[in-house]
C-alpha cells in the first residue's frame, strides 16, 4: 500500500495553482485524472518509475500513452539528444541524421520507400490524407467507428461517440468529437463498424470512386486492444487496389510496439502509406509519414503536396529516434519483451478469475485494453463502449494508492525496462484494485 497517495495535498495545490493559467490545469485535455481526482503531476521519471511530486515512486503502467516504450531516462536516449544540443540546437536545416533515420526506417517498415518526419502523430495523419487526397484526386475518407488519428478537423469523428448519437451499428453516423468543427468536413467521412466485412464492401460498393483513402488503425489500441478479425486487413488491402484508393495505417500507436517492422510486418498486409509515431521517438516528439515511392513523390518540392514546418524533424528527436531504433534493431529486443508480455498477462489472467471481477483483457505486445463488466471478445466500438467506467476508475484509484499508475485511458502499458520486479508489484496492485472493485459491488 502507498496510503499517503489517496488524497495528495501538493497535487491539489499545485492543480489549482495550474487552473489559473492552464484550462482545467492541463496542458493537453487527456491528462485530465478523474479516477484520482488531479492530473498525475510528476517530478521525473526512471526506467519504469515515475515520482510524484513528493517524490514518491509509481510503476508506470501508461508510458506516456505509449511513447516511452523503452522507459524513461534512458541512457542512449539522452546521449543522443545530448548529441543533438551538442551540434548547437540548430533546427529546420537538413543534417546527415534525416536521411540516415529515413534509410533506416525503409530498412524496417514494409511500406516505406521513402519518408517525412513530421511532429505529433495529429499533424502527419492529417498530412497522411492531404497526400492520399493529392495522389488520388478525390476526397472521401473512410474510417473506422472507434479508431483515433488525432484532433484535427477531417479527420476527429467517431472515436469515442456516444451510443445514442452514434447511429446504425452497420451505417454510423459521422460524429464529431469537439466543437468548433466545420459543418462540412462531415460530408468527406464515412464511418463504418471495424471487423466487418460486409459493411466495407458495401460502403466501396457504393462509393468507391470517390475514396480517396482507407484509414485505420491495423491494432484499434485505441479502444483498449481490438484485433482486426482474421482476413479483415486482406479485405481492406483488396479493395483498395480494387478501386484505386489508399490504404493508409495509422501506426502512430502500434509502431516498433509488436515487432521492428511495427503492426504491418507482425500482421503481414503492406499499406500504401502509414504514420509511424509515439514509440518511434522513445519520448522525444517525432512522427514518420512512410509510403510508396508513388505516392510520397506527390509532397513537394518534387510535386504540389505541402508538408512543411520550421520544427519538422527537430535534431534531438531525429538523433533520438535513430537510437530508438538501433535499441528495438538489437538481438532479442522483442524476444524479451514477448517474454515479459507472457508472463505479465498469465499473471493478469489469474488475478481476474480468482477476484470474481468481470473483466475481459486484451492485448498485443506489452499494451492491453481492460473492459470492467464485459464478457467475451471484443471486436468493435459499441461493445467496448459498453464498458463499466465507474468499475475502471476505482481500478484506477486502488493501483494508484497502491504506487501503480495507470492512465485512466483506453490502453495501458508497459516498457522495455520494465523488469520483473515492477511487473510483480504491479500484479500486487492489480489484486488489491480489483478487490477493492469488488468490495465496492462493481464487480459485475
Ligand atoms: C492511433 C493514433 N493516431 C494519432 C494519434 C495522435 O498522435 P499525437 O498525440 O502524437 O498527436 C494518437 C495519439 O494517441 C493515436 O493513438
Amino acid at each position: 500500500m502507498n496510503p499517503a497517495a489517496a488524497a495528495d495535498p501538493s497535487a491539489l495545490a499545485q492543480l489549482a495553482r495550474a487552473s489559473r493559467y492552464l484550462p482545467g490545469g492541463v496542458c493537453a485535455s487527456a491528462r485530465r485524472n478523474d479516477a484520482i481526482g488531479h492530473p498525475f503531476f510528476v517530478s521525473r521519471g526512471d526506467g519504469p518509475w515515475l515520482y510524484d511530486l513528493q517524490g514518491r515512486a509509481f510503476v508506470d503502467m501508461s508510458t506516456s500513452h505509449g511513447a516511452s516504450l523503452l522507459g524513461h531516462n534512458h541512457p542512449r536516449i539522452k546521449a543522443a539528444v545530448q548529441q543533438a544540443l551538442d551540434m548547437g540546437i540548430v533546427c529546420s536545416a537538413e543534417t546527415v541524421h534525416h536521411a540516415r533515420l529515413a534509410e533506416r526506417v525503409t530498412e524496417l517498415v514494409p511500406c516505406a520507400d521513402m519518408v517525412r518526419f513530421g511532429g505529433s502523430g495529429t499533424e502527419t495523419v492529417m498530412h497522411g490524407l492531404r497526400l492520399a487526397r493529392c495522389a488520388t484526386g478525390r476526397e472521401k475518407l473512410v474510417k473506422f467507428e472507434g479508431h483515433f488519428h488525432g484532433y484535427s478537423d477531417a479527420l476527429n469523428y467517431s472515436v469515442m461517440p456516444p451510443l445514442a448519437q452514434a447511429g446504425p451499428a452497420h451505417t454510423p453516423t459521422p460524429y464529431a468529437e469537439s466543437s468548433g468543427v466545420p459543418a462540412n468536413t462531415r460530408d468527406h467521412v464515412i464511418v463504418l463498424p471495424f471487423n466487418d466485412p460486409h459493411a466495407l464492401e458495401a460502403a466501396f460498393a457504393a462509393h468507391g470512386g470517390e475514396i480517396a483513402a482507407l484509414l485505420l488503425e491495423p491494432i484499434n489500441y485505441d479502444q483498449g486492444c481490438v484485433m482486426p478479425q482474421p482476413g479483415f486487413l486482406e479485405l481492406c488491402r483488396q479493395l483498395c487496389d480494387r478501386h484505386g484508393s489508399v490504404l493508409f495505417f495509422d501506426e502512430v500507436l502500434t509502431a516498433f510496439r509488436v515487432g521492428p517492422g511495427s503492426a504491418q510486418q507482425a500482421l503481414g498486409v503492406t499499406p500504401d502509406l502509414c504514420v509511424l509515431g509515439k514509440a518511434f521517438g522513445a519520448g522525444m516528439p517525432i512522427s514518420a509519414l512512410a509510403g510508396r515511392r508513388a505516392l510520397m513523390e506527390h509532397l513537394q518540392p518534387l510535386g504540389s503536396c505541402q508538408m512543411s514546418g520550421t520544427f519538422l524533424a527537430h535534431p534531438t528527436a531525429v538523433l533520438a529516434a535513430l537510437a530508438a531504433l538501433e535499441e528495438y534493431s538489437s538481438p532479442g529486443f522483442y524476444e524479451r519483451l514477448d517474454a515479459a508480455c507472457a508472463d505479465f498477462y498469465a499473471g493478469f489472467a489469474s488475478l481476474i478469475e480468482r477476484s470474481g471481477v468481470t473483466l475481459r483483457l486484451q492485448h498485443a505486445g506489452p499494451r492491453f485494453g481492460l473492459y470492467f463488466g464485459v464478457a467475451g471478445p471484443i471486436q468493435e466500438y459499441r461493445k467496448a463502449a459498453s464498458k463499466n467506467h465507474d468499475a475502471e476508475r476505482c481500478f484506477v484509484r486502488g493501483c494508484y494508492e497502491r504506487g501503480v499508475y495507470f492512465q485512466p485511458a483506453a490502453h495501458h502499458g508497459f516498457s522495455a525496462v520494465h523488469g520483473k520486479r515492477e511487473l510483480d508489484q504491479a500484479l500486487d496492485a492489480i489484486a488489491g484494485a480489483l478487490a477493492d472493485v469488488q468490495a465496492a459491488g462493481l464487480a459485475s
